[in-house]
């Protein structure tokens, strides 16, 4: 079943597999760098059914950190499309590679995870962020501006002009990065989101931005072109996203032409009390295809292929994505057809690998 074709709007993606998202944080302004080339190359011929790009800023602010990849002018999608065709012309046959699309809102102007993951401090070049309410992710974060209707047009418009230069790059997929406490996701919760306007308070006022931003991006790409969402299942918090709000919201982007969901979890609080575990996401992904009728992926601690493959079989999600694992092992579609009995095609210079 891993090895299963399916269909994502107009695409046919040749197995379940997907590399998820990972920020390498190694560009310069927003600008890719050889360390991306090489990630890409060899995650392109990986076997994997779908590349996902990482987190790419739709504004120079909407980036996390000094150091992640942009889409917000032409020197960003010079070197986005120059790479991108470096990895598809190594890339397993068949293999689409989709792009992340995303603002990091009051997670933005903080440090590499390595440099320690916090609010960059004065004398390290921070900026302003921006989010639904002036409420900080955690004491010593920067305070955001609450963001204006003018902020919101724009940031909208920022999504849009990222989603087409991804068009005109050539990428197969779009995903609006919608979790992990990023700006959607902020807006989306309860406790990030405070505003007394229309765009905030009940659930229906907190879903309209997100909504709009997804609304606004579909209408920029051809029909049938896939577009997804990574969305939260929970916060793991009392007062956040719950799974019944994470349902409602599914099934708004459903009505306006979302094709999938990855179903993801947490990362608006600094402390959530998360039960970590192998497939410790999959009853969520499991919650939206029961729900929804949209391809569903699912991720987190998926490691072992035959439990991967169960996933599948068992239709508790579409599709699995992968993060960790491909780092350490970026054969583990390889390995997984040889544990699956599944014939792949390799690259015939490492056809002779044991
Ligand atoms: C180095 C690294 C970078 C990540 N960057 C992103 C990102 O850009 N976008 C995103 O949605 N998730 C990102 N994540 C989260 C992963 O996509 C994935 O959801 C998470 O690691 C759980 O999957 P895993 O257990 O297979 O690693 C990142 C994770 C890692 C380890």
């Amino acid at each position: 079943m891993l090895f299963t074709p399916i269909k994502i709007g107009n695409l046919e993606i040749p197995n379940r597999v997907v590399v998820a998202p990972m920020c390498q944080y190694s560009a310069v302004d927003g600008v890719m760098t050889d360390w991306h080339t090489q990630h890409l190359m060899q995650l392109g011929y990986s076997g994997a059914g779908l590349v996902m790009i990482e987190a790419t800023a739709v504004e120079r602010v909407g980036r996390i950190t000094h150091h992640c990849a942009g889409l917000y002018n032409e020197f960003c999608a010079k070197s986005l499309k120059e790479i991108f065709e470096r990895a598809k012309a190594v890339a397993s046959p068949n293999t689409s590679f989709g792009i992340q699309l995303s603002h990091a809102g009051r997670k933005a102007s903080s440090q590499r995870p390595w440099e320690g993951r916090k609010s960059l401090k004065d004398e390290e070049d921070p900026w302003p962020t921006f989010s639904a309410s002036s409420i900080p992710f955690d004491d010593d974060w920067h305070t955001p501006h609450s963001m204006s209707k003018n902020d919101m047009d724009r940031i909208k418009k920022k999504f849009v002009e990222a989603a087409i230069m991804s068009l005109q790059i050539g990428f197969d997929l779009i995903e609006i990065h919608g979790t992990h406490g990023y700006l959607l996701h902020q807006f989306l919760s309860n406790i990030s989101n405070k505003r007394s306007d229309e765009y905030g308070g009940s659930l229906e006022n907190r879903m309209r931005f997100p909504l709009e931003v997804f609304g606004a991006v579909k209408e920029a790409v051809p029909e049938g072109f896939p577009l997804g969402m990574r969305i939260t299942g929970t916060e793991w918090e009392k007062e956040g996203i719950n799974e019944n709000e994470a349902i409602t919201f599914a099934q708004k982007l459903q009505q306006i032409g979302c094709h999938y969901l990855c179903v993801s979890s947490g990362g608006n609080t600094p402390n959530p009390k998360i039960p970590i575990g192998p497939h410790y996401q999959v009853h969520l992904a499991k919650m939206m295809k029961e729900n929804t009728d949209m391809v569903i992926r699912t991720v987190g601690m998926i490691t072992e292929p035959t439990k991967a493959n169960d996933i599948i079989v068992n239709q508790d999600a579409d599709m699995i994505a992968i993060a960790r694992a491909f780092l350490s092992n970026p054969r583990w579609v390889w390995d997984a057809a040889r544990t699956l009995q599944y014939d792949i095609l390799v690259p015939p210079q490492y056809a002779r690998r044991f």
